[in-house]
């Protein structure tokens, strides 16, 4: 059985077919963890969870592209984000339901950074409200997805970054999604304790630079995910995205470390299940 424990079937791209997209990935014995960005989406991730109790699970919070109005050129689905507060007692109620196994995705992104506010600015407001989120998990004692981009030139600064955030606030609790920088920085977050999520990018064959962070993470620290409707795997590039395609990650990993495919479900699954608190 296998886990997407990073999904976003709440969000619009699946709004004309998700009975269809649910039934098939219900129907393949998975579970999903659908993940908010903004109030709306989180609250929909609640619901969605609430209606497929035992098969959805909801994490909750304001992603860091949404502090501010900017143009989010994604891959496949480009949009604009809008502009959001972290309204912290609105999130702790739907926090506090009994769907919600996380709290994300938060954290930095310095990719997306927005023309007409200086940059430091912007940084200090992305750290200012993952400070924030980090106190709401504690609160609530659940786990974060941890979300974290960097710029192109400057790969892995927004991950030691955050890692400082995370050190300074003594918490550890957390997993970072979509791993995309270095085995340098990757070495760092696993001694420090962290999960380290992959997704459909760990296919694509210009992201050999992830393959020995695949390799040297143990087993008992990785996660995997879809990231769906973003990052189809190879396999179905172009595609938009959802649940099913995380085997294609399964199977990178398992050809990445030798092992059979059989053997990372078990054990991704057994990860997600035990981070998660996952009643099965
Ligand atoms: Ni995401």
């Amino acid at each position: 059985m296998l886990i997407d424990t990073h999904a976003h079937l709440n969000f619009n791209a699946y709004k004309d077919d998700i009975d269809q997209v649910i039934s098939r990935t219900l129907g393949a014995g998975m579970k999903v963890i659908n993940v908010g960005s903004q109030f709306s989406t989180s609250e929909r991730a609640v619901k969605m969870a609430k209606e497929y109790t035992g098969q959805m699970y909801a994490a909750v919070a304001l992603h860091p592209i949404h502090l501010h109005e900017t143009y989010v050129d994604e891959v496949e689905i480009p949009f604009k984000s809008r502009e959001e507060k972290f309204v912290e007692a609105d999130y702790e109620k739907l926090a506090k339901e009994k769907s919600v196994v996380a709290i994300g995705e938060c954290g930095l992104d310095y990719f997306h950074m927005p023309e007409d506010i200086p940059e430091i600015e912007f940084v200090n407001k992305q750290k200012e409200v993952f400070i924030r989120h980090i106190n709401l998990a504690r609160k609530l004692d659940l786990p974060i997805i941890l979300h974290c981009r960097s710029t192109k030139s400057e790969p892995d600064r927004a991950y030691l970054e955050m890692l400082e955030i995370l050190k300074q606030e003594n918490f550890n609790h957390a997993v970072i999604h979509c791993y995309t920088a270095s085995l340098e920085v990757a070495k760092k977050y696993l001694e420090a304790g962290f999960m380290i999520s992959f997704t459909g990018i760990i296919t694509f064959p210009n992201a050999k630079v992830l393959w020995p962070v695949v390799e040297f993470a143990p087993m008992d620290r990785i996660m995997i995910e879809t990231d769906a409707p973003y990052l189809a795997p190879q396999a179905v590039r172009g595609k938009r995205n959802e649940p099913l395609y995380v085997r294609y990650v399964a199977e990178k990993i398992a050809e990445l470390k030798n092992i059979s495919i059989n053997q990372v479900e078990e054990k991704t699954t057994e990860n997600a299940t035990n981070f998660f608190k996952l009643n099965l």
